[in-house]
């Protein structure tokens, strides 16, 4: 499959047209039958009858789940009872999960421990990239746009560094770096209108100013390439519940790339960073490496949920979930465009594929109680206040009968 990245939207991203339905219930199945990654959803246990389009929220549940939580529960807690620290390599979890998911980010092994909250990894990497920076520049950069959590914490940070807080427009931020700015946070996707941020010019830009660069993967990670070696990122967080579908409150994972890893200074340096933590001694001693992330005891039982989901991705390549991933939103788009009444939903998705992520966000007003009545017709979004409905697409499980249903209902609702 190509990947059109680059190319022009074919749809407007503003739904203005109406009038006799074109037969987009017949393209949705053509498309459907010459979809390459279509048979993934067989790896998935959905409802019948149910169009889920809030994986960019939680992503469905994996068929190899459930049976190898019970596994873990009945026979590796149950049995093997502490011997599975060893024998079911529980203790190595965090960073053999961190190496399978680290192809999905474009990370070389070694570099991604998994464990802890985002909000968690992006405290550590904040503090420990204020700490790489050095002495000497005082602004810490963050998205004005960003997802509260971020900005939390980014106060936090700044406070305990000595830093103060910038708010950027990631569009142009570029414009800000300067020898003043110390770390640079930014979203790759904006979780409310689904915007992709131009992750290689950005962080081009960032580190020629000498900046750190620390990006949240959130709502990127499994949805398109990241590739966060090949563009130089120095430091990053994503969560695994929504398009990796590690399922409710999975573990979140911290990227430190390998140029850092020696002078990373966590500011949680627990006894699972330790070099040695069995050692028992009193100093800290970081471990090599990305464990050196690592904090308290890992939470085993949805890190091994995390990492039998992780088997849905066999064989499946990232420039081919791209790929549908535009095609299912510029369907969604045509479809939203064909059915819904001119002037009742306004797109703040951007049409560029460039510039699009792996949602489309729909203004309008009593967002709340549209998306209810969507959800009561089992057509599953969500919705961010104060007016945005969102529909996340995920190409491994969502089809592009569900995109032609998903907004037939919509329109359904307004006419
Ligand atoms: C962009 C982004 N960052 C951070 C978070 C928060 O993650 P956590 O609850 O794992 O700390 C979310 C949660 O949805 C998010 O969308």
């Amino acid at each position: 499959m190509s990947d059109p990245i680059d190319t022009p939207a074919a749809a407007p991203a503003t739904a203005t047209t109406t009038g006799p339905a074109p037969d987009l219930r017949a393209r949705a199945a053509g498309l459907d039958a010459t979809d390459g990654l279509a048979g993934l959803r067989a790896r998935f246990a959905l409802p019948e009858g149910v169009v889920y389009l809030d994986g960019n929220s939680l992503g469905a549940l994996p068929a190899g789940v459930p049976d190898a939580l019970a596994d873990v529960a009945r026979r590796q807690w149950g049995e093997l009872l502490i011997r599975s620290w060893d024998e079911s390599a529980w203790w190595t979890a965090p960073e053999r999960i961190g190496d399978r998911l680290a192809p999905l980010v474009g990370a070389a092994p070694g570099q991604v421990v998994v464990g802890d909250s985002t909000s968690v990894n992006l405290f550590k990497a904040l503090v420990g990239a204020a700490r790489l920076a050095g002495p000497g520049r005082t602004r810490l950069l963050v998205d004005a746009a960003t997802f509260p959590t971020d900005g939390y914490i980014a106060e936090s940070a700044a406070r305990m560094t000595g830093l103060t807080v910038t708010p950027v427009d990631p569009s142009h931020a570029a414009a800000a770096f300067d020898a003043d700015t110390a770390v640079v946070l930014l979203n790759h996707v904006d979780y409310r209108t689904g915007r992709l941020h131009d992750l290689p010019a950005l962080t081009r830009a960032a580190r020629a100013a000498g900046a750190v660069t620390v990006w949240d993967l959130c709502h990127s990670a499994g949805a398109l390439p990241v590739d966060l070696d090949a563009h130089g990122v120095d430091l990053a967080v994503g969560c695994t519940y929504k398009y990796l579908n590690g399922g409710p409150g999975a573990p979140a994972y911290l990227y430190i790339a390998e140029r850092h890893q020696q002078d990373f200074d966590s500011p949680l340096p627990g006894w699972n960073g330790h070099a040695e933590p069995f050692a028992m001694t009193p100093g800290f001693v970081p471990a090599e490496g990305a464990r050196r992330g690592r904090v308290g005891t890992p939470d085993i039982l949805s890190m091994l949920a995390l990492e039998a989901a992780l088997d849905a991705w066999a064989g499946v390549g990232i420039a081919d979930v791209r790929a549908k991933s535009l095609a299912l939103t510029d369907f969604f788009l045509e479809c939203v465009a064909a059915y819904v009444p001119a002037g009742r939903v306004e797109s703040v998705t951007p049409a560029a594929h460039a510039e699009r992520g792996s949602q489309v966000s729909l203004r309008t007003d009593d967002a709340r109680a549209v998306m209810a009545e969507l959800i009561s017709r089992g057509v599953v979004g969500d919705f961010r206040a104060p007016d945005v409905l969102r529909f996340g697409f995920t190409p491994l499980y969502v089809g592009f009968a569900d995109a032609e249903r998903a907004a037939r209902t919509l329109g359904h609702i307004f006419g």
